[in-house]
């Protein structure tokens, strides 16, 4: 079993009018409850992995060899992708020598241009050895120090020139962000959206903050060419609570210490299942 680029993947998912779930890393729990969503629901799955997740778990190279030895033993045979999520340029080369089966770089602090330049030699140097390549325009907001910033929607003239360097998938920012969106928000910008997709044809387009957007915007990105989207604070959201409500169920037994493995047990089932519920939403079940 080995893992594969997310660029058909994606393909398929855009003529099919379904979105792939990317679903972000956090520790070997995360590894298992995915891998066996997938598996058990016949979905293709891509595995997103942060600079922290990577410092955290062992380093790229550690997280590809526990990903493909999971693979094994599980039997997992539905496509599998391992990506870089937000990968600065260094790491991004770290995974693509790795064993990642394909990358994001996130250049979309940098002037276009920059972005630009950048961008096509990670192109250069992952299509070499046949990984795919997801790149960004504009900005994706998010929660910092307990302020929630908008993110920057990105400009379409610039998603098409993005999108002529021969990157196979984009993150363009509208109207989207990280973790739990503010109660005032305007909801996703889809005319934006519209006008991007019109100008990069048929590359798939990816949907970063994932998590907490109303399931009828989902599936109207999903009809205007999403075909990637990306959940982090929901699986993490209901992985907490799992481990939070075994302890509240077994204060009294608190004085005989408690093992580990049990007390994860119900956090990889919560997140197995919050999983299972967004390929629901994204239609990728049965598409593998
Ligand atoms: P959420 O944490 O909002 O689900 O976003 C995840 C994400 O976009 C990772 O790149």
């Amino acid at each position: 079993m080995y893992l594969v680029s997310a660029k058909e993947m994606l393909q398929d998912a855009e003529h099919g009018h379904y979105a792939v779930g990317h679903f972000n890393l956090n520790n070997m729990e995360s590894v298992r409850a995915f891998l066996l969503a997938a598996q058990e629901n016949a979905s293709p799955i891509i595995l997103g992995v942060s600079g922290g997740t990577a410092k955290y778990m062992g380093g790229y190279r550690t997280i590809a060899d526990m990903v493909t030895d999971f693979m094994d033993f599980l039997k997992i045979n539905v496509p599998v992708a391992l990506h870089v999520d937000h990968g600065k340029y260094q790491e991004a080369l770290a995974a693509i020598d790795a064993g990642f089966s394909s990358v994001m770089f996130d250049g979309s602090s940098f002037p276009i241009e920059e972005n630009l330049e950048k961008t096509k030699e990670v192109v250069r140097l992952a299509h070499a050895k046949g990984i795919s390549v997801e790149a960004e325009v504009g900005g994706i907001g998010g929660e910092e120090d307990g302020k929630i910033s908008m993110g920057e929607c990105a400009s379409p003239a610039q998603c098409e020139m993005m999108a002529s360097l021969g990157i196979d998938f984009l993150a363009a920012g509208i109207g989207n962000i990280h973790g739990k969106y503010p109660a005032d928000w305007k909801g996703l910008n889809f005319p934006l959206l519209k006008e991007i997709k019109e100008r990069v044809g048929n590359m798939p387009l990816v949907l970063h903050g994932g998590s907490c957007i109303p399931g009828d915007q989902i599936r109207k990105a999903i009809e205007l060419g999403v075909a990637k989207i990306n959940v982090n604070t929901e699986c993490q959201m209901a992985f907490t609570a799992a481990v939070r409500k075994y302890f509240e169920q077994r204060k009294d037994e608190e004085s005989k210490g408690f093992a580990p493995r049990t007390v994860l047990a119900g956090g990889l089932d919560a997140t197995k299942a919050m999983c299972v519920q967004k390929m629901e939403l994204f239609g990728s079940i049965g598409k593998a």
